[in-house]
């Protein structure tokens, strides 16, 4: 068996050195090595809290279900011909369309959530002909060239100015910002997250989005909403947009819908936005995309979500009231507490000090995860599964991890 030491040493000199420096603070020096529910177990026997794990484990790791459904698959087919129909594919895409209503009728599955950003902008400047899409300040919607135009944070963007997708980045609380920038008639697609996830769960306003999808479709344009982070149930509903009776030509899912065992991501969408795909299937088409692995996952990812979307409610209350007490009993250090259902983001007074409640957090065995766009947010994303008991425990070590981390006045 490889020690601790063995995996750093191999991460720093084959991956990056970066990432065995972070790993080692989170961990103390040790590394993960199993993992069940919402516990995961370190290389020194510790057992931690994971609240973090970027949105993937909303079924906490190994859900039962969805292991067994993977098995099975495993031992029966786990690669397609690609040149025959898959029915495990075909029954995902059923499943999947009905989990969201219905009105949209259409799927594409990739592996990663910019998979499917890349896809539906793809999409969206074929059917209309147009080069421009319109994403949000403060978005986050991957790293690869294409979805990486329309991430707002220019951080990622350094040394690689002028990636391939023509974009306008407008204020979320600007209610003509669509209409404004329509007039120019090269607006393929407007593009927001209904909750941003890595800008440390920001909710926009719904009336803006709502009015942004009227500019939308009167200009010609499509309207897609970026969900890999805040759906299937993460924020309450399948999807925020739909259950806010956004009229989106798309919804983009990821993270959880390989039900946290297998990468799975989706573009759900209308018939008018899949249209080129509908003439032409190769015009966008990967090795693994629609993997029989991940799309065994899906249904099994789907029921047990919705078994479990009363309990998230319950969650979401504790959470609130935990939360807003936290915020009272820390003044000083927090300022602010936001986010919906089981996406919560605890905005402290500097990055300084978030980094400093992260490593005290992991030291005191809860895992949560960094917020990308906003380096003063702790962003705690607890599973579906986990006990009113789990969240009353993360809630008192994030209140001993503020106090310990706060800078004395
Ligand atoms: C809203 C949103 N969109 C897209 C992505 C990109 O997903 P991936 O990292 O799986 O490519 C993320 C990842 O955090 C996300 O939160």
């Amino acid at each position: 068996m490889t020690t601790a030491t063995e995996v750093f040493d191999q991460l720093r000199r084959h991956l990056s050195p970066k990432l065995a420096l972070t790993g080692s603070f989170a961990g103390r020096g040790a590394v993960e090595t199993a993992a069940d529910g919402v516990r995961v177990t370190l290389s020194d026997g510790r057992s931690v809290l994971d609240f973090g794990s970027y949105a993937v484990t909303l079924l906490g790791h190994r859900h039962p279900e969805v292991v067994a459904a993977v098995r099975q698959q495993l031992d029966t087919m786990p690669t397609a011909t690609r040149s025959l129909a898959n029915p495990v594919a075909a029954a995902a895409s059923a499943r999947l369309t009905s989990h969201l209503g219905g009105a949209l009728p259409k799927v594409y599955f990739g592996l990663n959530g910019a998979d499917v950003v890349e896809v539906a902008v793809k999409l969206a400047r074929l059917a209309t002909g147009r080069p421009r899409v319109i994403a949000v300040r403060g978005g986050f919607h991957g790293k690869s060239l294409g979805a990486l135009a329309l991430t707002h944070s220019p951080l990622y963007r350094v040394g690689l100015q002028g990636c391939a997708v023509d974009v306008v980045h407008v204020d979320p609380d600007e209610p003509d910002a669509v209409a404004r920038e329509l007039t120019s008639s090269q607006v393929a697609a407007v593009v927001f997250e209904p909750v941003q996830g890595e800008n440390g769960a920001v909710p926009l306003p719904v009336e803006i989005l709502r009015r942004w999808c009227q500019d939308a479709h009167q200009g010609g344009a499509f309207v897609i909403a970026d969900e890999i982070q805040c759906g299937l149930r993460r924020c309450g509903e399948p999807s925020v947009a739909l259950a806010e009776g956004l009229p989106v030509d798309g919804v983009l899912l990821g993270k959880p819908l390989g039900g946290g065992v297998v990468p799975l991501s989706a573009l759900v969408c209308s018939e008018s936005l899949y249209a080129p795909l509908a003439a032409d299937p190769f015009l966008h088409s990967a090795t693994f995309g629609g993997h029989p692995l991940s799309c065994a996952a899906l249904p099994a990812a789907l029921g047990a979500i919705e078994q479990l979307a009363e309990h998230g409610k319950a969650l979401s209350s504790q959470l609130d009231a935990g939360l807003d007490a936290l915020r009272d009993r820390h003044p000083a250090a927090v300022r602010a507490v936001r986010g919906r259902g089981l996406l919560r983001g605890v905005d402290l007074c500097s990055p300084a000090t978030a980094g400093a409640v992260v490593l005290e957090l992991a030291s005191r065995g809860l895992l949560v995860s960094p917020c990308l766009g906003r380096p003063t947010t702790v962003r705690l994303l607890p599973p579906l599964v986990s006990t009113e008991a789990d969240v009353a425990e993360a809630l008192d070590i994030l209140d001993a991890a503020v106090t310990a981390a706060a800078p004395t006045p």
